[in-house]
């Protein structure tokens, strides 16, 4: 039906720029126009979503520089993710990201049984003053975290966050991996790939040349250095360490039901295939009799008289 009408209002489109084209005073009655405008309307719409898919600035620096495609353990089918390094990346990021980085989705319950136990959770969130209430005469109070409270922020609002860093904005982290085009390795690479701007780029006060980010100039100055924190398992802290540990824990908060979606996956396809197995034997046994049944025809046999 729609096609039909579609076509219809194209020939009809045909048929009025053939007869304005010829007669000068028109004689359209008010439909054709109508069909007009909504056929022109659609060929616009159409045009604006092409021409917006196809990239005009053939300009590399402006997408940033491809990451490289890292071999992340957890990304493996049958892997999860690295415990031990989504500790380490905890600490990382609270000592350094933390400073400017919320982490908004990311309750300190939900560390447990991941990176720390029980016991540290609730020591790490009482460290920090939550304000809560009101209480009975109507005021708020401050009391020390407890592990249904979510990570601290930095700083109270975005204006104070731009304020603080010279107008750019720190995004939060909680998602991070999952909104970047490139995921953990475009964050790996950035946390990495700091270096001096190439001969003839100039870099504007305040900003810092990073290849991976779109446009080249980042907000954001280096902040990992070789030794720049001392991990308590002993493993050296470099700075590729570092940004891999802080990148699987962030790969983690993006998706932290990743290793139990993984293991339902495989409970799942084991089911399944002994259900496939059990019923192709069912099929088989129930349909034996009847493949291998013989038909023979007796033709009847003349009557002699
Ligand atoms: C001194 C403050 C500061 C610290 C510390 C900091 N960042 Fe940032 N970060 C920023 C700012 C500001 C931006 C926004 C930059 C921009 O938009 O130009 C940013 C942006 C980012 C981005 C987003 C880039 C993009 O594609 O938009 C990521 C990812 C990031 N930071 C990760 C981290 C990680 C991981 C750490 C800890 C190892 C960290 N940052 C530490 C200030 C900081």
């Amino acid at each position: 039906m729609f096609r039909l009408s579609a076509r219809k209002a194209v020939q009809q489109l045909g048929a009025q720029i053939r007869h304005q084209s010829t007669s000068s005073a028109s004689a359209a009655t008010s439909m054709n126009a109508k069909t007009m405008s909504m056929a022109a309307g659609v060929a616009t719409v159409g045009a604006a979503a092409y021409f917006s898919m196809e990239s005009a600035d053939a300009n590399m620096a402006a997408d940033g520089l491809h990451a490289p495609v890292y071999p992340w353990d957890h990304k493996k089918n049958l892997a999860t993710f690295d415990h031990a390094a989504i500790r380490r990346g905890y600490q990382v990021y609270k000592e350094v990201c933390a400073a400017c980085h919320s982490l908004d989705r990311i309750a300190w319950r939900n560390l447990i049984g991941v990176s720390h136990t029980e016991a540290e959770v609730k020591a790490m969130a009482e460290e920090h003053e939550y304000t809560d209430g009101p209480n009975d005469v109507g005021d708020m109070f401050e009391r020390p975290g407890k592990p249904s409270d979510y990570m601290p922020r930095p700083y109270a609002n975005e204006e104070q966050a731009r304020a603080g860093n010279m107008g750019a904005y720190p995004p939060d982290l909680s998602l991070m991996i999952k909104a970047r085009h490139g995921g953990a390795d475009y964050v790996f690479s950035l946390l990495t790939g700091y270096q001096d701007p190439p001969a003839g780029v100039e870099i504007r006060e305040g900003l810092n040349f990073n290849p991976y980010f779109p446009g080249g100039a980042i907000g954001m100055a280096r902040v990992l250095y070789d030794g720049l924190l001392e991990y308590e398992d002993g493993t050296p802290a470099t700075t590729s360490q570092m940004a891999k540990d802080v990148t699987i824990f962030l790969s983690w908060a993006a998706e932290p039901e990743m290793d139990e979606r993984k293991k339902m996956g495989m409970k799942a396809l084991t089911m399944l295939a002994v259900l496939t197995g059990l019923s192709v034997y069912l099929k088989r046994h129930k349909w034996a009799g009847i493949k291998t049944r013989k038909i023979l025809y007796n033709p009847p046999t003349p009557k002699k008289h």
